[in-house]
Formats: structure tokens, C-alpha cells, sequence
């Protein structure tokens, strides 16, 4: 038997049945046997999942041509903050930071960039990989519990983040609780939690017979933290996720999901702290609590129409940039296509604009907000 599948067990006989989100939080989380906090091992092809910045740089590259001009609609602050949450090894920054340096001098100048992650093995990948940004200061590691944003103007960003928080699972039988019998982990329903229940009357749906429906609260309270420490600046957060208005459609009800060497499973239970387990997120919500806290949230966007409005004004210089041969630029535009169009990441990817003391129509006038406007 695994040894995270015995702590696992030891906790449910000294606590009785855990919450489900618990459970979750364990498989990933745990210092030393979660899945993130083992080894550094999760992404790419001889991982488990690709993300946008392992298909290639240009999506860094096009999100720093992005925070630029976000930095220049805050009036070119003197400094900035760039924060991004659950960076994992550290590439998108790397390819944020290597190319602000190459093209954007002035914002570069201003920026800092404060990456927060909370696996041991990836906060060491992080050390390699951005060990010359560091050294320098340019880059900062922080804890989230650590962060104070010191400054007056910062853009937060995560990519794949809040899909990996832990969320509890509601049905008609009440909250999920696992329990372990016979060296299984077994299913049992408490009743909901009135938190869980106002979350579900308020950004999401109360489940139908047979049907499961998650309440991400850890992605909700992260999101409020996150909105009431920002001055004055922005959010992006990209992610697959849905709205309530397709909940109600009947689309996106029950998408927690197990995945493991590129293939997916519904059975969380499986090799606990061997595979991943994510959840769409829940956009509305995300937007509600934003909100609440004094952003303005902007129209959702794909993924798709946000890098197409970054990157059309020069037909992706930035992804072609390096290449000589027409074999090279052949190879590049099949990844440029695997992260724009609606067959690769381009459509199930969606990106929220947040943001705050910023006029509303300055912001709409953003590159990645407006390829979906224009047409
Ligand atoms: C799916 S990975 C995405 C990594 C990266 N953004 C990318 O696109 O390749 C999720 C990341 O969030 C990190 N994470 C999850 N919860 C966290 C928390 N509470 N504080 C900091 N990092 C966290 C995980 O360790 C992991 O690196």
C-alpha cells in the first residue's frame, strides 16, 4: 500500500470521514508525498499534461506583450508587480522575463516578478531555471501565506491554477465524505455545508438526481484574497472553466477528472499522489468575487481570441522570431496552431480580465480583448 494512501487513512480513522476537497487537497498537497510536492516530474511529454508554456515560448512572449501594454493603460508606473500563482517550474516566466528584457525595455525596467508556488519540488526547478532572475532580484519566490504586495500598481496572472484547488463535491445526498474500508476508500455524504449551499444558489446549480456538481471554495477564497490586496492593476486568470448560464444549459455538470500519463479517468481514487486531479473552474464565480472587491470583470474570452488579438497586429512575429529554415517556421506555426486553434488549447481555454482602478473602456481596448470585438 502507497504511503500517502496509509496517511490518508490514518487521518480518516482519527478524524472520521474527510471532506472530499480534503482528500484532494492530500493526493496533491502534501509536503511530501502530493503529487506536486514530490517531484517535478507532472509536465510535458514524458509527464502527464502539457500546459500552453511547453508547447512553446510564444505564449509567454505574447502575454508579455500583453502585461506591457496593460502596464502602459496604468500610466507606466515606475515599478510593478507581476504575480503569478502556481508558476509551476517556472517557463511561462522565464519566457515572460526574456522577452520583456529583448522587447519591452521601459516596462522591464519597472518590473518585478513574484512567482508563488508551494511544491518543494517545483520551488526547486524554479531555483534552476530562473537562477540568473533571481540572483539578480528581478525575480522573487514567495509562499502565498508570505505575500504582501508592496507596491502600488501589479498585474496577478495564473495559467492552469485554480483548476488545480481543491473542491468539495455536492449531490442530492448532501457534501462527499471519504471514508476507508477494508483498505478502500469508500463514499459517504454528509449534509452541505450552508457555505456549499449559498455557492450553489448563487454562481452554480443544485445538482439532479445521479448528478455531481463541485463547489470550489479554496479557488473562491484565493480569488478574494487576490482582488482585496491589489491596488491598482489587473487579474488574468486562464483556465478551462464555464459559466452558470452553461451549467444551466446543462453543459460542464460534474468535470472533476483524474489524469495520468496524458489520459484521463474519473477515478480519483486511484493511485493517490500518482495521478492528477483537477476541475474546470467555475468563471462566474471566480468573476462574482472580483467583483465584490471593487474589479471590474471584462467579457470571457477564449484563449483562441485572446492570443489572436495580441498577436495578429504582427502576425506573431513573436513566435517566429528565432526561425531561419522553412522547416523551422513549418514546425513553429503547428504549435502556434495547437494553442490558438479550437482543435488544441484555443477553445477550451478561457481567459478572465479583471481589474481595478482602471477606466473600463481603456481597458476594452486591450489587444487580447478585442479580436473577439472586432469581428
Ligand atoms: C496545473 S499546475 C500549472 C503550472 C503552470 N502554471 C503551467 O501552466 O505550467 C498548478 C500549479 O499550482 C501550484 N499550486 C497549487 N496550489 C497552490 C498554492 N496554494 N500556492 C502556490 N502554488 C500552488 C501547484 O503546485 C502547481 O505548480
Amino acid at each position: 500500500m502507497s504511503l500517502l494512501r496509509q496517511k490518508i487513512e490514518q487521518e480518516i480513522r482519527e478524524r472520521g470521514p474527510i471532506p472530499f476537497s480534503r482528500y484532494m487537497e492530500l493526493c496533491l498537497y502534501d509536503a511530501e508525498l502530493g503529487y506536486y510536492s514530490r517531484n517535478a516530474k507532472q509536465f510535458g511529454n514524458a509527464g502527464d499534461f502539457y500546459t500552453s508554456s511547453d508547447v512553446h515560448a510564444v505564449f509567454g512572449r505574447l502575454l508579455a506583450r500583453q502585461f506591457d501594454e496593460m502596464w502602459r493603460t496604468l500610466s507606466s508606473p515606475a515599478s510593478i508587480e507581476l504575480v503569478e500563482y502556481g508558476p509551476g517550474r517556472g517557463l511561462f516566466a522565464q519566457d515572460v522575463l526574456d522577452w520583456s528584457e529583448k522587447k519591452f525595455p521601459d516596462f522591464f525596467h519597472a518590473l518585478r516578478y513574484v512567482l508563488i508556488e508551494s511544491s518543494p519540488a517545483l520551488r526547486a526547478r524554479i531555483n534552476e531555471i530562473l537562477a540568473h532572475w533571481l540572483e539578480s532580484g528581478k525575480a522573487v519566490l514567495a509562499k502565498m501565506d508570505s505575500l504582501d504586495i508592496g507596491v502600488t500598481s501589479a498585474i496577478v496572472f495564473a495559467n492552469e491554477f485554480f483548476d488545480a484547488l481543491p473542491v468539495d463535491i455536492l449531490s442530492t445526498k448532501g457534501s462527499l465524505r471519504i471514508d476507508a474500508r477494508d483498505g478502500r476508500f469508500v463514499e459517504t455524504w454528509a449534509q452541505a455545508s450552508p457555505e456549499e449551499l449559498e455557492f450553489l444558489d448563487r454562481y452554480s446549480v443544485h445538482p439532479e438526481p445521479d448528478e455531481r456538481i463541485e463547489a470550489p471554495l479554496a479557488a473562491q477564497q484565493i480569488m478574494d484574497n487576490v482582488a482585496a490586496n491589489i491596488p491598482h492593476g489587473f487579474i488574468v486568470a486562464i483556465d478551462y472553466g464555464y459559466t452558470r448560464e452553461e451549467l444551466l444549459a446543462g453543459r460542464h455538470r460534474g468535470t472533476l477528472k483524474a489524469i495520468r500519463q496524458h489520459s484521463i479517468s474519473t477515478n480519483p481514487y486511484e493511485a493517490p499522489g500518482e495521478q492528477d486531479i483537477t476541475a474546470d473552474v467555475n468563471f462566474t464565480a471566480l468573476a462574482a468575487v472580483a467583483e465584490k472587491l471593487g474589479m471590474q470583470t471584462h467579457k470571457l474570452v477564449t484563449q483562441s481570441q485572446f492570443l489572436m488579438g495580441i498577436g495578429e497586429a504582427n502576425q506573431f512575429a513573436d513566435a517566429f522570431e528565432e526561425c531561419r529554415l522553412p522547416q523551422e517556421r513549418a514546425k513553429v506555426a503547428m504549435q502556434l496552431k495547437h494553442l490558438v486553434t479550437p482543435a488544441g488549447m484555443g477553445e477550451s481555454f478561457h481567459v478572465l480580465v479583471a481589474s481595478k482602478g482602471v477606466e473600463k473602456e481603456k481597458v476594452a481596448q486591450l489587444a487580447g480583448l478585442n479580436f473577439a470585438r472586432n469581428r
